[in-house]
């Protein structure tokens, strides 16, 4: 199979190529993102491989159906980015990699907590400097404090274990509750009161209508003062304005972000040498206790050698016409 692969870094390109050994598609590394104007760049190919940032709503989705092409295989689990009513009145085929390493996620979740809590991207730079004093670097234990999980599937229960491991009480919301996290011990409640109760609160479900700013001017009201948000799920989760206001009147003490609403135009790019003209996103940059990542907790070894094993079974089973089982149900016949 002929696949254009969009948004394409040396390390798609490395560990795909890798894991196409044995499938022997034909790849094109294209380092474009996916969008209107460069749709027609897939002139000529089967299918697109896509990532989180490309565009997949419904007049990329056309243009390729202008193109002939009805196969599209994410390197994503979230598929929040495609337009899913118009990938099937097209008939589109598209199928995702609905888990690769919750470990990779769950563990970078862990690593912004820590960092955030004790302050370590503060003393890093302040040790390099000469200076030594813990004025401003006052932690505190995780042990006995109260973790809120939002979305307890296959991250969100490696959290759970995680934090657990320390000694945290966990509260969760999931409108269904994973079995594995209800053995674990972690306490099902409801949003109100995980929102009221929590010390840290991490965001784990994916972007769907009903979760799009989760996280807004009310629910962080009835957050307690100086709570910690972490979010390594999907930037629409959390109205990035609403949490500025939240860190400027400092009841939230801490946040640690590894995406971002308005992401597609920054993230996964060497941006050093331009000027940010996004002011919401800049002002974020400016607090001592925030801290963002550009949508890495993904990025383990492990994990993109599964996205890329997994990538290519869905391209043979495009080919094949045999289902892989990653196929997104799309609603049709
Ligand atoms: P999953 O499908 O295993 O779990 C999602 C959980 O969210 C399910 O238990 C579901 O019942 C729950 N959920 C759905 N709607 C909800 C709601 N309204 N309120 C509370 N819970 C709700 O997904 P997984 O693998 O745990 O991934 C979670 C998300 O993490 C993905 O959707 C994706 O957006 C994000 N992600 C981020 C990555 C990164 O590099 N930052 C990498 C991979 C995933």
């Amino acid at each position: 199979m002929r696949v254009a692969v969009y948004s394409s870094r040396p390390h798609d390109e490395r560990y795909l190529s890798r894991a196409n050994q044995a499938a022997g598609h034909e790849l094109v590394f294209l380092e474009a993102r996916l969008r209107p104007e460069t749709v027609k760049l897939a002139d000529g190919f089967d299918a697109v491989c896509a990532f989180v940032n490309d565009d997949l709503g419904a007049p990329v989705l056309e243009a390729l159906n202008d193109l002939g092409i009805s196969h599209i295989a994410l390197r994503s689990a979230g598929f929040n980015h495609v337009d899913l009513a118009a990938a099937a009145r097209l008939g589109f085929t598209v199928a995702r990699v609905p888990a690769y390493s919750p470990h990779a996620v769950a563990e970078h979740t862990v690593a912004m907590m820590l960092a955030l809590n004790r302050q370590i991207h503060k003393a890093y730079t302040r040790v390099r400097d000469g200076n030594f004093a813990l004025d401003g670097l006052l932690g505190f234990d995780l042990f006995g404090r109260n973790v809120g999980i939002i979305g307890t599937g296959k991250i969100g229960e490696r959290v759970a274990i995680i934090m657990s491991g320390f000694g945290c009480r966990i509260l969760a919301y999931d409108p269904y509750p994973n079995p594995a996290c209800v053995e674990l011990g972690v306490e099902y409640v409801e949003l109100l009161t995980l929102f009221g109760q929590s010390d840290i609160v991490t965001l784990h479900t994916p972007l769907t209508p009903e979760t799009h700013h989760l996280i807004d001017g009310d629910s962080i009201s009835m957050m307690k003062e100086g709570v910690m948000i972490v979010n390594t799920s999907r930037g629409a989760l959390v109205d990035t304005q609403a949490v500025i206001d939240g860190l400027k009147s400092r009841k939230i003490g801490y946040l640690g972000l590894d995406v971002y609403e308005e992401e597609g135009d920054l993230f996964f790019e060497n941006l050093s040498d331009r000027i940010i003209t996004d002011d919401v996103f800049s002002r974020l940059l400016t607090f001592p206790n925030v801290i963002i990542t550009g949508h890495q907790a993904f990025f383990t070894a492990e994990a993109i050698t599964a996205i890329a094993e997994t990538t290519m079974l869905n391209l043979t089973a495009f080919e094949t016409g045999v289902a892989s089982g990653n196929e997104l149900d799309l609603g049709g016949d």
